[in-house]
């Protein structure tokens, strides 16, 4: 059994296969193609923050699939009321084919993993989002080709969207440029990932414009991720020269593509402009978390498959 808690919990063999699926996956759902290989499979789904994208994209994808899903929350279940995880693990395996938890720390959800019977995926953690960087390959695939040997600037926290670029970069082969304000460095033991030896590793700049110079995409995210929300205004000052504006998008690479895997806040981590601009690709970025979940959940469930 696999389960999916970090970016590097799967080979870039498998990662690769996982994306390429997702583009045939994408390909049925645009050409109004049923396809349905989860028919009688159930997904629970819970959700200790709050979440719009990755909600709507594996639920939607579930029933696309022929699957249905359970919803639950900290606040209408009993994980708010001090079950213990490890208990509540047992108990939902038994009942469904798959889970995916949105939780904060990355123990929590290898907690339940290690009880669970069946395959879990990580929605979000305080330390990794791996379903999103998941779809932000995709897309940067979809407009540009592969992604091995190219550059991507990491502009902002040194958050789970952080550490998990750090992962994919060593596993896919990318050079990843880090520019985060001193406090917010990105966790090199919590990726365990390479720093500065080429491609599949990272590098640090303390000048985000540094960072951007040649990239061929620059990537942002909110300056407070769930959780953090106390730490709100020390934030705001300390990331203001940490804006992704359009100086930062001339310096990068002509064809630089932008990412954020929203939700944004205009104005602060990114200028109204770069979001809406002609360079973003934030939309396709958040529909494709479904076509890659759903690749991914008929991969966790049923490994490869035939056409
Ligand atoms: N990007 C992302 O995970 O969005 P949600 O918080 O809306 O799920
Ligand atoms: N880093 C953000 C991502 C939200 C999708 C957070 O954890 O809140």
């Amino acid at each position: 059994m696999q389960h999916y808690l970090q970016f590097n919990d799967l080979s870039a063999q498998d990662t690769l296969y996982i994306l390429e699926r997702a583009a045939i996956i994408k390909q049925k759902f645009k050409a109004y193609e049923k396809y349905r290989p989860l028919v009688d499979r159930t997904l629970a789904m819970i959700f200790e923050k709050a979440s719009t994208r990755t909600r709507v994209s594996f639920e939607a994808g579930m029933y696309q699939m022929g699957g249905s899903v359970v919803h639950l929350t900290t606040g209408d279940s009993q994980l708010g009321r001090a079950e213990p995880i490890e208990d509540s693990a047992k108990v939902i395996s038994r009942m469904v084919d798959l889970v995916m938890i949105r939780t904060y720390e990355q123990t929590k959800i290898e907690a339940f993993a290690a009880h669970s019977r069946v395959p879990v995926i990580n929605g979000l953690t305080n330390e990794f989002h791996p379903c999103q960087i998941l779809a932000d390959i995709f897309t940067f695939m979809e407009h540009r080709g592969s992604i091995a040997g190219k550059t991507v600037a990491w502009v902002g926290d040194g958050n789970n969207m952080a550490n998990t670029w750090l992962q994919a970069a060593a596993l896919l082969g990318f050079h990843l440029r880090v520019s985060t304000p001193s406090g917010y460095e990105v966790n090199e033991k919590t990726a365990a990932a390479p720093a500065d030896m080429g491609a599949g590793s990272y590098k640090t700049f303390a000048n985000p414009m540094e960072a951007c110079a040649g990239a061929d995409l620059i990537t942002t995210d909110v300056w407070t991720s769930m959780g953090f929300e106390a730490e709100n205004e020390t934030r705001r000052q300390a990331f203001a020269a940490w804006q992704v504006n359009r100086a930062m998008m001339a310096a990068a690479a002509p064809d630089a593509l932008f990412m954020h895997c929203l939700p944004a806040h205009r104005g602060e981590e990114v200028e109204a402009e770069v979001i809406d601009g002609p360079q973003s690709v934030v939309w396709d970025e958040a529909e494709n978390r479904m076509h890659v979940q759903k690749a991914l959940m008929e991969y966790l469930l049923l490994g490869r498959v035939a056409a």
